[in-house]
């Protein structure tokens, strides 16, 4: 038995599967992020732990559970968790959509060799950013800092006692030498940290260390459970869906979007404002576009017209017709690829008298699609070819809205039958490979697929016009005021 933990942005979900990697069983627990200013967001690691604990309650009891043998953490990425000497945590944890470090990161990008040896793009949502703003603003907090962890090596630490941290997570930090993976000085250096306050690195599918003996107590474990490195949340899902070789690839349509493809190579092109990390596994990276608002977008809509995403969608039926007259641009959160800016703003276009809550919730679908295009378009400038793509998330449960995307993004998009291929089937996964060493190609399946979704070769020409359209407009919407 095998134990894979998603540490969410909302919640921990910890799934258990059995030998052959199927899932057997799973809990969840909720917690909440606090913003307390605009821009801010947060979250106290000791929410993670409870849980954590409250999920491990949950699992107690279920056959096979005291027989397992390996446990990993898939956490949401870029999270800046700051450390005493004696591992006190010094402040909540900054979280990946807080934007507050937007003037930081624009300082670091701007440093020579920065983009060079971390092969991305200084996002503001990334780890180095936060901490030069920590040292700004919050002096007495700095100085205590002795190590600074990701949320998920912030577990591992929980789990084992040990400073360990993987390469897919590390990677977003601004710290690695992503194609070296391995912290780099000069990295470090530029955002004034030292390697000493950085935690050992391991590949996701190693081992981390082995589980506390008071936890295995507590929880009624064996006292030799193996902890993996485990992984950054798109790393881990990229596991879990099988993706993991040159070609192969998903589209997320979850709270944030991404299109990711797994890359053999390191070749990283941060102009285009893609992201390239290190995958969970040895000798592999992965790279991904990602929009900070996809299906929330959605989420808004339904806020301001009290109406769920499915009572939104639901009129609006199967069948794709021609593009609507409303546009929808979909960076309510600023946006990162390609534009990589804090300050870009959401708006609709195109609205008349006549237009319906229908139009705008087909708007949004639209907006979104045209985003995630927009990634795809980075992408393939930096030479990843994908000719076929799962597609996973929330928004995935919408025909309609995956009959778009496929149209917009003129790929076929394989719809995997229900079941479990995210981020906590693919941490359960790198559990059992740091446990029983096999190889990852055998472990790392794609999952059976439901049906595949073709462009519509009808529509084509007519969304084809559409997002160029799209393009143009946001064009216009970079431009500063005068
Ligand atoms: C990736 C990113 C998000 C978080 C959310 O760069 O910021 O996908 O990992 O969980």
């Amino acid at each position: 038995m095998y134990l894979g933990i998603d540490l969410g942005t909302s919640g921990l979900r910890a799934l258990m599967t059995d030998a052959s990697g199927q899932p057997v069983a799973s809990a969840e627990a909720q917690y909440s992020a606090q913003h307390p200013h605009p821009g801010w967001s947060e979250q106290d690691p000791g929410s993670w732990i409870t849980a954590l604990d409250q999920a491990m309650a949950q699992l107690q009891g279920t056959p096979g559970y005291s027989g397992i043998r390996g446990i990993a953490v898939a956490g949401h990425m870029h999270g800046a968790v700051l450390l005493d000497r004696a591992d006190q945590v010094l402040r909540p944890c900054i979280l990946w959509n807080d934007t507050r470090s937007a003037a930081e990161a624009a300082e670091l990008d701007a440093t020579d060799e920065v983009r060079s040896l971390s092969g991305n793009i200084v996002f503001p949502g990334f780890t180095a950013p936060k901490l030069l703003w920590v040292q700004r603003h919050e002096p007495e907090i700095f100085a205590k800092t002795a190590k600074v962890l990701l949320p998920a090596a912030y577990l591992n630490l929980h789990l084992t006692g040990r400073h360990v941290a993987d390469m897919s997570d590390s990677a977003g930090t601004s710290w690695l030498d992503v194609g070296a993976r391995d912290w780099s000085e000069r990295l470090l250096g530029a955002g004034h940290m030292r390697r000493d306050q950085m935690p050992d690195l391991v590949e996701g599918c190693t081992a981390a260390g082995t589980l506390r003996p008071e936890l295995a107590a507590r929880w009624g474990l064996r006292p030799d459970v193996v902890v993996s490195g485990g992984a950054g949340d798109n790393a881990a899902a990229a596991c879990g869906t099988g993706v993991m070789a040159e070609g192969q690839g998903f589209v997320s349509l979850g709270t944030s979007g991404v299109v990711l493809a797994a890359r053999d190579g390191f070749h990283p092109d941060p102009a285009t404002a893609v992201h390239t990390f290190c995958h969970a596994i040895p000798d592999r990276w992965y790279q991904m576009g990602v929009m900070l608002s996809a299906t929330d977008c959605m989420n808004w809509l339904g806020r301001i017209t009290g109406r769920s995403p499915a009572e939104l969608t639901a009129p609006i039926g199967d069948q794709l017709g021609p593009p609507g007259t409303a546009t929808f641009f979909p960076y309510l959160s600023g946006e990162r690829t390609p534009h990589n800016s804090a300050n870009l703003r959401g708006g609709f276009e195109g609205l008349g008298v006549q237009t319906t809550t229908d139009d705008l919730a087909r708007a949004v679908m639209e907006g979104v699609s045209f985003g995630l295009r927009d990634c795809l378009e980075a992408l393939k400038a930096t030479g990843a070819g994908l000719e076929r793509c799962l597609v996973i998330g929330g928004g995935s449960k919408s025909l309609y809205w995956v009959r778009l995307l496929a149209t917009v993004l003129n790929l076929p998009l394989c719809l995997p039958k229900d079941g479990e291929f995210g981020a906590a089937l693919g941490a359960a996964r790198l559990a059992r490979l740091a446990v029983t060493g096999e190889p990852p190609s055998e472990v790392l399946l794609t999952p059976e697929i439901a049906q595949v979704i073709e462009p519509e070769a009808a529509l084509r020409e007519q969304y084809e016009a559409r997002y160029q359209l799209f393009r143009r407009q946001t064009a216009e919407r970079l431009k500063p005021v005068a």
